[in-house]
């Protein structure tokens, strides 16, 4: 058995199944260019037949990206996988991705079809998929509630058909960490084929999906499904950075298996995953939360003086987070791409430009420039929502009547709109006001600030969560060293967003897995 074990990262298909999550293509490339540095073995870049939008992505993805095998999902369908077959074609590695189900709940209820036509359908798509790739994987949905005899007829039957990786899911993460373990350890020794990799793909509606994907490789399976901060269906998927780093730092227990993961490149993948969709990192969630390095009692702080291992286990550096002072005013384009390269951002030299003069901004509003407050910088130059509708002018007088006078420029408008309105806070005044001007209604479903950066003079960073008329929760998130102004650039994201998807809901309809 190899001792490698492949990191299948599907942030950009199942993370974005995640409900206000989505990302335009511009948005996932860049992801997929991160996931590259990473040095994931697989992208799982969507599922093309779900929408124009997603083929598109998938495409770019496969046009662009070198290093990974570029997958795409497909149901049983013929349909679904010649379009995932034609979404990876400029590839130099690809891979389809085809599912279906394995639990008699999904065949009788959902799907409405019998074990054995199942089967039929199955090995029938994994040969359509041969046809465009070798490279071709099955799952079965909801393997945790199957038979596991009937598992291994269908897996046996597909593996035959030409299936070289078989994925186990844990859909509806229901399974325990030794019971998993025993699933996967059954199928190893009953289902034959030369060079099958087993896979596994757990949700976290226990909280066990990291526990489960770990136990399953100590069973012999050597793929694991996971996204950059376990972002996904429900409650999520098992966490890239979590397992990679467990399986790094106890390499023993895991009988010396290895990943090609470039473990510096996990926190900036973190950063621009939650960038991108406007997912807010726990701060206690394990390797890259805020809190992670963090020491706050007496006798750690102590201890940790003496001898950093006595309470900390991997270097902060060994998982990409540096907070060296190295940023000035004084630095020209030729520096600042250089500290960028080492930070994992690869840029044009027109974005490093336009980050060069926003450090220089900064630098003369704050006193010290951390690594955190450049990448907030850069972050913000992707947010490639199209803006419709820009911020020109905000200002806010508290007191007992909060009142908020904007300005808003419409991008196919001459003239600037201006308006003014009262609110219970400045915030909440400078959040109407702008609902006042574009004519659109949001309710804001979840707020919530941090600090990015250090200091009084720190810069925030706001993220929203916003209801539309259409009922669809769309995220925005900005930065700057002004509360109100972040929170005014937040809602505009979000509403920009909104403004976005409702143009590409009409362009197509997208099924869900
Ligand atoms: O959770 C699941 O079963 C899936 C499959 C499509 C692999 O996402
Ligand atoms: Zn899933």
């Amino acid at each position: 058995m190899s001792d490698q074990v492949l990191i299948f990262d599907t942030t950009l298909r199942d993370g974005e199944q995640c409900p206000g999550a989505s990302m335009n293509t511009r948005e996932k490339l860049e992801v997929a260019r991160q996931l590259a540095r990473l040095k994931v073995d697989i992208i799982e870049a969507g599922f093309p037949i779900a929408s124009d939008g997603d083929f598109e992505a998938v495409h770019a993805i496969a046009t662009e990206i070198q290093g990974p095998c570029i997958a795409a999902l497909a149901r049983t369908t013929e349909k679904d996988i010649v379009r995932a077959g034609e979404a990876i074609a400029p590839a130099a590695k690809k891979r389809i991705h085809t599912f279906s189900s394995g639990s008699d709940i999904h065949l009788q209820t959902m799907l409405n079809i019998s074990r054995e036509e199942n089967i039929k359908r199955s090995v029938n798509a994994v040969k359509i998929a041969r046809k465009f790739t070798n490279d071709v994987e099955y799952s079965a949905q909801d393997t945790t509630r199957s038979d596991r005899d009937y598992l291994v007829e269908l897996y046996s039957a597909v593996v035959e058909a030409g299936a070289t990786t078989l994925n186990i899911p844990d859909t509806v993460g229901y399974a325990i960490p030794g019971e998993y373990g025993e699933l996967i350890a059954y199928l190893v020794a009953r289902v034959k084929g030369p060079g099958v990799i087993f896979s596994v793909h757990c949700h976290d509606d226990l909280g066990l999906a990291v526990a489960n994907s770990l136990a399953a490789v100590q069973a012999g399976a050597r793929q694991i499904e996971c996204t950059i901060n376990g972002l996904g269906e429900r409650a999520g998927n098992t966490s890239l950075e979590e397992v990679v780093m467990a399986m790094k730092m106890r390499p023993e227990i895991f009988g010396g298996v290895t990943t090609g993961i470039d473990t510096r490149q996990l926190y900036p993948a973190s950063r621009l995953v939650s960038h991108m969709t406007g997912m807010v990192v726990q701060r206690n969630k394990a390797i890259v939360g805020d809190n992670a390095f963090a020491h706050e009692s007496g006798i750690h702080q102590h201890g940790m003086l003496k001898n950093r291992a006595n309470y900390e286990i991997m270097r902060a550096e060994d998982v990409g987070r540096t907070s060296e002072l190295t940023w000035g005013k004084h630095m020209g384009n030729h520096a600042v791409r250089k500290k960028l390269e080492e930070m994992g951002y690869k840029l044009s030299d027109e974005e490093i430009r336009k980050i060069t003069e926003a450090i220089k901004t900064l630098a003369d509003k704050k006193k010290h420039v951390y690594d955190e407050d450049v990448r907030a910088i850069v972050e913000g130059q992707f947010t490639e929502v199209p803006q419709v509708w820009k911020l020109d002018y905000l200002s806010v007088m508290t007191g007992a009547i909060p009142t908020a006078s904007l300005r808003l420029v419409h991008a196919s408008k001459q003239e600037p709109v201006s308006d003014a309105g009262t609110g219970d806070g400045p915030i909440d005044a400078t959040l109407k006001t702008i609902d006042r001007i574009t004519g659109l209604k949001g309710n804001l479903v979840d707020y919530s600030v941090a600090s990015v950066t250090r200091g009084k003079d720190a810069i925030g960073e706001v993220s929203v969560r916003a209801q539309f008329e259409n009922g669809k929760i769309v995220t925005g998130k900005a930065a700057a060293t002004d509360i109100i102004e972040a929170s005014a650039l937040a809602y505009l994201n979000a509403l920009n967003r909104h403004m976005d998807d409702q143009r590409r809901m009409a362009e197509s309809e997208k099924p869900s897995v």
